[in-house]
């Protein structure tokens, strides 16, 4: 039977990437996509599937009960698919509290409206699953070697990854307590198209195609594992398919780079298809700033279980990924634009400039 979906957060980065997969690869009766519409998250970015009959959108909050209640018995709900939140570290480090109040209390509201929605017998009736997107960064920081597994005790450092490590222990109680048939993803960072420009890859992109100053945290030696978006959507359809309840399943794209290496890429790749800048290499905009507090050395996944278990692996290699994200932007300005309000320019310049 197709999935009647709720997609939450359907309209930020990974949320809009996944819906316009699920709509063309995925056994979708209908597909409802609740989002707030913060400065994370714009409509632009469904541009070209809004006209889709099994799809409609709903601004709303995922904190508020009624209407999560309502929008499971009007649409029939089976599935889940989890993805709203607060995402940006820096912003959880100057305001914590919208991050508690979306991430935990509103991640409780959903789980708690699909306990009662499936209460009543459509689980027994039909296929339900709860599937809750999360981050490696609930499992802290790592040294020089090792994985994060499934098995990795939690150990969340900022603001950010505290709330999510609340919500996923709120998904798996409901799980354990209830029955709700829940899986959990904990993946890595993600790099792709419409991706708001505050995180790392696409602020270089923006900054340096304008000449803008680069900043880097520190020496710029933190490392992250790099996920194109692509690949961690194709994940979460295969764990909804084929993936156990009560299960976690790490996902990650084997492509562990430092910051200052990922920021050097983009610079010369830029260099190569703008032209130097005024005659000048892009490297020579990268600041040294100071660095985030608490800043999380280096998250690396073991993405062997999903492997091992569901058959999925990474298709796209970070020099190929980079390069259609370059791309991607550089023929984007209008989306740019468009989610580039002036309330961002003003975060921008209080976080980094001090002004
Ligand atoms: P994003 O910030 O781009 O998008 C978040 C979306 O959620 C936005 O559309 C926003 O409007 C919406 N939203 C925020 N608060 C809401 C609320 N109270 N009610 C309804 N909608 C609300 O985030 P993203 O990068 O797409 O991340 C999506 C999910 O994936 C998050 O749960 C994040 O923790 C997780 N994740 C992200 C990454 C990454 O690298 N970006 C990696 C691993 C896991
Ligand atoms: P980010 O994209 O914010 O993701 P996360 O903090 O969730 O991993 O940052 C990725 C890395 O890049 C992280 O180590 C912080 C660093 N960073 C910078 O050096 N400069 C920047 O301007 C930003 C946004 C991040």
């Amino acid at each position: 039977m197709s999935m009647r979906m709720l997609v939450t957060g359907g309209a930020g980065f990974i949320g809009s990437n996944f819906i316009r997969l699920a709509l063309a690869e995925g056994d979708i009766g209908r597909l409802v996509n609740l989002d707030k519409l913060t400065y994370a998250g714009n409509l632009k970015s469904l541009a070209d599937i809004e006209e889709d009959d099994r799809y409609c959108f709903i601004q709303g909050d995922i904190a508020d009960g009624d209407l999560v209640e309502k929008l499971f018995a009007e649409h029939g709900i089976d599935t889940v698919v989890h993805f709203a939140a607060e995402s940006h570290v820096d912003r959880s480090i100057v305001g914590p509290g919208e991050f508690v109040r979306t991430n935990v209390v509103g991640t409780f509201t959903l789980l708690d409206a699909a306990r009662k929605a499936w209460a009543d017998g459509t689980a027994s009736t039909r296929r339900c699953r709860f599937l809750h997107v999360s981050t490696d960064e609930v499992y802290g920081s790592l040294g020089e070697t090792g994985y994060f597994t499934e098995q990795t005790p939690y150990d969340p450092r900022s603001p950010y990854s505290a709330s999510k490590a609340g919500s996923d222990h709120l998904a798996s109680a409901w799980f354990h307590t209830y029955g709700l048939p829940v899986l959990i993803t904990n993946c890595s960072n993600n790099y792709g198209p419409f991706q708001f420009p505050e995180k790392l890859i696409p602020l270089i992109i923006n900054n340096a195609r304008s000449g803008k100053d680069l900043p880097v945290y520190g020496d710029g030696k933190n490392v992250r594992d790099w996920l194109y978006v692509d690949d961690h959507c194709r994940a979460i359809l295969r764990v909804l398919a084929a993936g156990e309840p009560g299960q976690t399943y790490n996902i990650g794209g084997n492509s562990e780079k430092q910051n200052i290496e990922v920021v050097t890429t983009i610079c010369d790749l830029l260099d190569k298809k703008l032209g130097l800048l005024d005659g000048r290499p892009r490297r020579e905009l990268i600041r040294f700033v100071k660095d985030r507090a608490g800043h999380d050395r280096r998250y690396a996944i073991d993405a062997g279980k999903i492997r091992r278990e569901l058959g999925w692996q990474p298709r796209v290699r970070f020099e190929e990924g980079i390069e259609m994200t370059i791309d991607w932007y550089l023929n984007h300005q209008d989306w740019l634009d468009a989610v580039l309000d002036g309330s961002y320019q003003d975060y921008y310049r209080q976080m980094y400039h001090g002004r």
